[in-house]
């Protein structure tokens, strides 16, 4: 069969009968540089798409709406010459996309004291956003360099959220007023609190936040209920776990503990785990979570 077909196809058959096959051959050779030509066209266009993209992306989603830092850094770092191909990039990657209404009452602010003054005590987050980044991927970011994290000292920092360090500075102004409201003495100094809320106010400066909020005749309550682009904080949580800072203030009363004692919390299936019992001398089967003692 296959001796058959290459008498038919053979350049050096002269006979009549045979004819259109070379020329099917040809035409052949010819469709197929054609589709050659395609392909190369089409990839071409292709990478154009993704360069156009790249730089669409840099310009409509803008530093207000894409988690960045400072600088313009390369997309990839080996062609970082061109400048056509810097980009933000982000750490989280969060983008405005979470359609929330403004809300004049929310749980944090009104209802049952008792229920308002839990919420409050209890939104503790500033130990989450404690986080070890690649000591690389801060570079990239154009981070300043921070202190090494205990248990990969080489090849991570700490860092901490600026969203979460905002939490931690909310809740303290709280206790501070609670404190007030209660004739207690304050455990917060006052300096702390000016802290806060100094840190508060350039953030607030910082973002410029430009939504327009609808009025109504009285002017009361502006925005209500009216809905917004945010941020979704969820998303900031998985980050912040999978960057685990294994930070827990715990003991805050105690002024001497040194603070390896409160980096031991990683998540439970931590690849450090082994490190840490071995630094602490504490048994195989250890767990940092659920934390002894706490609630
Ligand atoms: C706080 O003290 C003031 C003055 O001594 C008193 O009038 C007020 O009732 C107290 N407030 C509380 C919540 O105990
Ligand atoms: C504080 O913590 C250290 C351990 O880092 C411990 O030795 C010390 O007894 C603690 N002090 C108090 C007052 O609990």
């Amino acid at each position: 069969m296959a001796n058959i077909k290459y008498d038919l196809v053979g350049h050096d058959s002269e006979s009549a009968d045979n004819d259109e096959w070379p020329r099917t051959v040809k035409q052949k050779g010819a469709s197929r540089r054609y589709i050659w030509l395609l392909a190369t066209l089409f990839i071409s266009a292709l990478g154009n798409i993704f360069l156009l993209y790249k730089l669409n992306q840099q310009t409509k989603l803008g530093p207000i709406s894409r988690t960045h830092y400072g600088e313009k850094v390369p997309v990839f770092p080996l062609l970082a010459r061109f400048s056509l191909l810097k980009s933000y990039v982000p750490t989280a990657g969060l983008v405005n996309d979470l359609d929330v209404p403004f809300a004049w009452d929310t749980p944090f602010s009104s209802g049952d004291y008792a229920e308002v003054n839990k919420l409050w005590y209890e939104d503790e987050q500033s130990d989450k956003g404690i986080i070890s980044l690649d000591n690389d991927y801060a570079e990239s970011l154009g981070l300043p360099k921070s202190q090494p994290f205990a248990w990969d000292s080489k090849k991570k920092s700490i860092y901490i959220t600026n969203g979460h360090h905002n939490l931690h500075c909310l809740r303290n102004i709280y206790i501070s007023l609670d404190q007030f409201r209660n004739n207690q003495s304050q455990t917060i100094e006052w300096q702390h609190v000016l802290h806060c809320l100094g840190a508060l106010r350039d953030d607030i400066m910082c973002n410029a936040d430009d939504t327009p909020r609808f009025t109504e005749k009285g002017g009361r309550r502006p925005g209500e209920g009216q809905v917004r682009k945010c941020r979704d904080w969820s998303k900031l949580q998985e980050f912040v776990q999978e960057h685990a800072g294994c930070f827990k203030y715990i003991h805050p009363e105690n002024h001497t503990m040194e603070t390896i004692e409160r980096v031991k919390y990683c998540p439970n299936d931590s690849p450090y785990l082994p490190l840490i019992r071995k630094y602490f001398g504490l048994p195989d089967d250890w767990l940092p979570w659920p934390v002894e003692g706490s609630k």
